[in-house]
Parts: C-alpha cells; sequence; structure tokens
C-alpha cells in the first residue's frame, strides 16, 4: 500500500488537482485506489460525484470527518489535505504520509509561502519518515515569473520532480470527474508527458521513506 498526500498551507495551489489525477491515473492503471479528502471543502469528493460509474473506479473517503479507519488495504491512498494546515493539524496529517507532493504556483505569494511551508517540513518531527517532492503547477511557458518559479524549485533541498502547464484540461477534467489521463489524447497529450517524471518518481525508490 502507498500513502501519497498532497499538501500545501496556501489555498488554490492545485492539492485537489493533483490528487484528483493522480487517483485517476492508478485508477486507469487497474490499481485499487482510495482518495481521501481531508479537507472540509469536499472538492475531492464533489469530483467524485461526477465521475461516471462506467469508469475505472475510485473509492472516496471523506476522512476530515471520519479518518481512514474504513479504508483498509488498496494499492493507493492518495489524500488530499486543506489549504491552512499548520502545527498539530500538520503533524496530524503528516502522521499519515509517506509520500508528501508539494505543488507550488508561479506567484510571489505562492513562492513565499513555499519557502516557509518547505522549511517546515525540513524541520518537521516527521521529515524523516515521508519523502517529499516540489511540484510547479500552473506554469505557461517563456513567463519570467515561470523561470523564477523554477529556478526557486530546483534549489530547494526537496527534490523538485514537475512542472504542469496551466491548461483549461484540467478545469474540463474536473468538471466530469475525469483525470488529464480520460482527455482525448490529440488535447492532453503534452499534459501525460509532464506527469511521466513524476510518476516515474513515484515509482522510484526515492519516492519511498
Ligand atoms: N494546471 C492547472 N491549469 C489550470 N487550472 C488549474 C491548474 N491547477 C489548478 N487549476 C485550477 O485552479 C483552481 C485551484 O486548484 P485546486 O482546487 O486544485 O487547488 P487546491 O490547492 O486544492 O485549493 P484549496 O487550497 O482551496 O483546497 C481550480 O479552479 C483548478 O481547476
Ligand atoms: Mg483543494
Amino acid at each position: 500500500m502507498r500513502n501519497i498526500m498532497v499538501i500545501n498551507p496556501k489555498g488554490g495551489s492545485g492539492k485537489t488537482t493533483l490528487a484528483t489525477n493522480l487517483a485517476a491515473y492508478y485508477a486507469t492503471e487497474g490499481k485499487d485506489v482510495v482518495l481521501a479528502d481531508f479537507d472540509p471543502q469536499g472538492s475531492a469528493m464533489d469530483w467524485l460525484e461526477l465521475r461516471d460509474p462506467e469508469r475505472p473506479p475510485i473509492r472516496g473517503i471523506r476522512a476530515w470527518e471520519e479518518g481512514l479507519k474504513s479504508v483498509g488495504r488498496p494499492d493507493f491512498v492518495i489524500m488530499d489535505a486543506p489549504a491552512g494546515a499548520r502545527g498539530p493539524e500538520l503533524t496530524e496529517l503528516l502522521r499519515r504520509a509517506e509520500t508528501v507532493l508539494v505543488p507550488v504556483l508561479p506567484s510571489p505569494v505562492d513562492m513565499k509561502a513555499g519557502v516557509r511551508f518547505i522549511a517546515e517540513l525540513r524541520d518537521h518531527p516527521r521529515s524523516g519518515k515521508i519523502k517529499p517532492a516540489l511540484v510547479a503547477n500552473r506554469v505557461r511557458d517563456y513567463t519570467r515569473i515561470s523561470g523564477e518559479l523554477y529556478r526557486f524549485l530546483e534549489t530547494q533541498r526537496i527534490p523538485f520532480v514537475a512542472g504542469l502547464r496551466d491548461t483549461q484540461n484540467y478545469v474540463r477534467a474536473y468538471s466530469r470527474g475525469l483525470g488529464v489521463w480520460e482527455l482525448a489524447p490529440y488535447m492532453a497529450y503534452p499534459d501525460w508527458e509532464q506527469w511521466d517524471p513524476l510518476i516515474l518518481w513515484l515509482e522510484s525508490r526515492r519516492s519511498r521513506p
């Protein structure tokens, strides 16, 4: 069983987008997947409700209410963390995670918040028990701020494993309960390619404590 948490206290950085797409990826690979929503806003559960029952199944857990007690032993537990998790709440979340993905947006506010969160992760009592990685999200090629985000992420002591572009494909996929994997290739192929290094990292020993 793999436990993968998507977390960043900064709101709107792409946690739910990463978590739902990752759950859809492993489901389309035939894996037994639980999507655990730790955010009382329930955006990951809203996405799951939009999913066609004919699609490869994903089991949803309202983890903000019930924790992970009914999870059992699936192949993957993908956890979507709420914005603002700090202190004891952060510790409680990290206690459940082995692999931790941190999406960061190309904006000065998000990068400043990123610096603080990366330091918090590094100094956290759980730091020896988790393998974190950084993901650039909503990257727009050839913009100065996206270049700055790449330079910033490359110089952190946490591995920087993938950059995902800013595209309506994620909005489209969300509104249909899909991952970008389940969109037409002519439309979403560039996104599949961008996910490759992240999937490879998740398959490697380096993503496991
Ligand atoms: N790569 C992307 N391209 C385009 N839109 C994106 C991308 N990633 C996220 N979004 C959009 O940005 C918004 C915020 O994303 P998301 O809900 O995944 O962030 P979040 O970190 O889960 O937010 P919260 O902190 O509120 O839980 C959503 O409308 C989502 O569709
Ligand atoms: Mg969210």
